[in-house]
């Protein structure tokens, strides 16, 4: 086994393009692990924060083996759970992935909590070499996570991306909880939220769905929720916006919101415009205690979540 460095990120394939220009942005470069539909690039260990990988692997090796029993023991050898991602070789790593514990695929029902124990990753790069790594910035495997959806109730499906961020959280409203859900039309958020027992206060400039602003617990306020400064909705528990804006506008909400102390928890959609605003997702990641992502349902947009 010997060392590999740098980190390696997996693209995810409709955002390719945003991972390339974030990894080339200020000159940092790459290089391909393999071309064609799927992608692993790797990078300088030295940028930390890659918004644009669906998973990072954070502490690669490399190891030669003769067969594929050796492999197997090696890698069971660290830990349990390793995802595979084959791009080359695909009957030695599936017989390889054969002789590896099963991992979990079924959907989930949400709540779920994201565990605690490391999911690692790992390629084929010839019939010989196998690169893994132990460690990745995703708790699912290969970055993918599938909820059990509910096809009947919620107005959009928007609601698999805040499941998604609250698993990864690990934490998520309870009931009688104090939500402000800015951007709330159709109403897919609000839906999962009072689905928890929350009290939502549903902001938008269109309507909710007749359904979802029925339901108990849940209020509506037609009004453009930026100009809405944040002593004038007071305390709150939780701040959600999946307002499609311009990044910045978002970024001046946010402040204002933290500089008022009248929440702590955050979980917002940065909606890209053309090509992605990085120096706002930065903006957003540099406040204390927070981090952004892109999620497994998320679209052309990161997901910034705080204080979870
Ligand atoms: C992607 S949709 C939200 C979907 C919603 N989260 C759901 O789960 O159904 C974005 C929403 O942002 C709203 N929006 C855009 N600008 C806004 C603003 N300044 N204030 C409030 N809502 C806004 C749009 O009307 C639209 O309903």
């Amino acid at each position: 086994m010997t060392g590999f460095p740098g980190r390696i990120h997996q693209g995810i394939p409709r955002f390719f393009h945003e991972l390339e220009r974030e990894l080339d942005e200020g000159g940092r470069g790459y290089t391909p692990l393999c071309s064609g539909e799927n992608k692993l690039l790797l990078a300088s260990e030295a940028d930390k924060e890659v918004f644009w990988a669906q998973n990072t692997w954070l502490t690669p090796f490399k190891l030669e083996f003769d067969s594929i029993s050796e492999a197997a023991r090696a890698l069971r050898g660290i830990q349990r759970n390793w995802a595979p991602f084959l791009f080359t070789q695909y009957r030695r790593g599936a017989l390889l992935q054969e002789k590896l514990p099963v991992l979990p695929n079924k959907p989930r029902a949400f709540p779920w909590k994201a565990p605690d124990i490391p999911m690692g990753s790992w390629t084929l790069l010839d019939a010989h070499t196998l690169i893994a790594s132990p460690a990745c910035t995703s708790p699912f495997p290969g970055g993918v996570i599938k909820f059990e959806e509910n096809k009947t109730d919620p107005p959009s499906r928007a609601y698999l991306k805040l499941w998604e961020a609250l698993s990864l959280a690990g934490t998520w409203p309870q009931k009688g909880d104090v939500c402000i859900d800015a951007g709330a039309s159709p109403g897919g958020w609000t839906w999962a939220l009072s689905e928890l027992g929350a009290s939502v206060l549903a902001i938008d400039r269109s309507p909710l769905e007749g359904s979802v602003r029925n339901r108990p617990g849940v209020s509506y306020l037609k009004h453009d929720a930026f100009t809405l400064k944040p002593q004038d909705l007071g305390k709150a528990d939780w701040v959600f916006s999946d307002v499609i804006c311009y990044p910045p506008r978002l970024c001046d909400w946010i402040e204002a919101w933290l500089a008022s102390g009248l929440c702590g928890k955050f979980i917002c959609t940065i909606k890209m415009q053309g090509l992605s605003d990085n120096e706002s997702a930065r903006r957003l990641a540099a406040i204390p205690g927070s981090r952004v992502v892109h999620l497994h349902h998320n679209k052309h947009e990161l997901t910034w979540i705080k204080g979870l």
